[in-house]
Order: structure tokens, then sequence, then C-alpha cells
């Protein structure tokens, strides 16, 4: 079950760490993470200063966007033109700030947080951001939100309720521009979406999106074994369904 408003400080409290084991799981040789890290550009200015606050005084600072992830979402605005952004699930804004830094100007970041005492973490920081008058937060139920969007978007980043996967995946699938991307992340759950023991509901929901993506004749897509596994989808190229 999804948390409703009243349940979200015991949520917040007992859930996260259970939920978000980890980011960057043991499923990838720590040397190879620890190079990949050093040559990849660190966070700077109040991107710099939101990841540290992040780190510090969160209980669970791996649910934050890490940084080879921030890179690559960026990377992908800026290869793809990407002008729209939409991501489900905030946090402390760290990944929307990371993708508003990488849009043209007139782009744009609609950031879904449904979490009132994290989304007034997240406005701190998007209002010392340089990029932050890019970023629209919208605090309440992800699904309930985005059925009142239009878009379309060019670039989606899912990463909220795990179990809601799926609905993410319909909901925001005819949202998509022609060229867009969804981009997903903890596809691996720390290691549990390839155990096949592990049952929880947000492993399910994690193991029933990525059939869905693969099943779908109208995407193409890439699981990258970056972090927790971040899944691409994009649609078909003409001719190629
Ligand atoms: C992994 S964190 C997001 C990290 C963020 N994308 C970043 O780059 O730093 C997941 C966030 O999704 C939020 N969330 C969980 N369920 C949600 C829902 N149903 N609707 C909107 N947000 C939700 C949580 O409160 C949490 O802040």
């Amino acid at each position: 079950m999804r948390p409703s408003p009243h349940r979200l400080s015991a949520w917040r409290a007992h859930s996260w760490r259970r939920l978000y084991p980890c980011a960057v799981s043991d499923l990838i040789a720590s040397a190879a993470l620890r190079y990949a890290e050093q040559h990849t550009s660190p966070f700077g200015g109040s991107l710099g200063v939101a990841a540290a606050w992040t780190q510090d005084n969160t209980s669970a600072p791996q649910m934050m966007s890490a940084l080879a992830e921030a890179r690559l979402l960026e990377a992908l605005i800026v290869v793809g033109g990407a002008r729209h952004v939409l991501e489900i699930g905030t946090f402390t804004g760290v990944g929307a700030l990371s993708m508003a830094a990488a849009l043209p100007s007139g782009g744009t970041v609609t950031t879904l947080e449904v979490d009132p005492e994290i989304a007034a973490v997240a406005r701190r920081h998007i209002d010392a951001s340089p990029h932050g008058h890019r970023v629209e937060l919208i605090v309440g139920d992800a699904l309930d939100t985005i059925a009142g969007l239009e878009g379309p978007f060019d670039l989606v980043y899912m990463d909220a309720w795990k179990a809601d996967y799926p609905a993410y995946y319909d909901a925001v699938a005819p949202k998509l521009a022609e060229r867009g991307v969804i981009v997903a992340d903890n596809l691996f759950r720390g290691g549990d979406a390839l155990d096949s023991t592990a049952e929880d509901e947000g492993t399910v929901g994690i193991r029933k999106f990525a059939t869905q993506v693969q099943l779908d004749v109208t995407v193409h897509n890439v699981l990258l074994t970056i972090g927790d596994g971040v899944m691409l989808a994009w649609r078909c190229p003409p001719g190629e369904h």
C-alpha cells in the first residue's frame, strides 16, 4: 500500500532504510565503483551544498540520486536536447537540481513528492539554486498528480514508490514526447530483484516493471549497471516494432 499522508511520519521513521536498502549494491566490484566515481565530475556549488546537507541530515541519504546517476541524467538531457522533464520522487531535490542545471533556457523540471516535510527541504534547496526557477515542485501522491499533467515530457525520471512503477509507466507513457526517454532507478533494488526469494511489494513491483518494459513492443530499452540499476526506455524507431 502507498503511504497516505497521516501514515507518513511512521513510514518516514521506520521504512526508508528497509525500502531503499542501498543505492549502490555489492553487485558491482567496489574497486570499479571507486574508480568510476573518481572519474566523474563531483557535485559543486548549491547542488554540492544540497547533497552534503542530505548526507549529513537525513536518515536515508542513499535515497538521493548518487553522483553517477545524476551525471547520467544531465548527459541524457544535453544529448537528447530535453526541455521538459518530469521527476517522480523529489526527496531533497538533488536529482531535480542536477537536471535543471542541464536544461536550456525555458526548460522545466516538474518534480513530484508525497511527503510535505521532505518537500519543504527540497523547496529550500530549490530556492537556493541559480537553476531553481526552472523547477516546479508539486506535493501529493504522484499517480494523482500525473493524471492532471499534460506533457509531453522529454525525459521522465521514475524514482518514487517502487510498488507503483508499473502504474507510473502506464501513466507516463502516453505523456512521453515522440523522442522522449523514461529513466527508472533501483531496478536491482540492492540485489533483491535478482533474488527469487525476495517477495516484498517494492521488489515485486520493480520486477513487474522490468518485465512490462521488456515486453512493450512500442519501446526499446536498456538496463544499465549504474548505481542500483537504471532502466532507460524510449519509443522504437519507425519500422523497428
Ligand atoms: C529515492 S527518493 C527520490 C530521490 C530523488 N529523485 C533524487 O534524485 O535525489 C524517493 C522519494 O519519493 C517519494 N515518494 C514515495 N512515494 C511517493 C508517491 N506515492 N508520490 C510521490 N512521491 C513519493 C518519497 O517520499 C521520497 O522522497
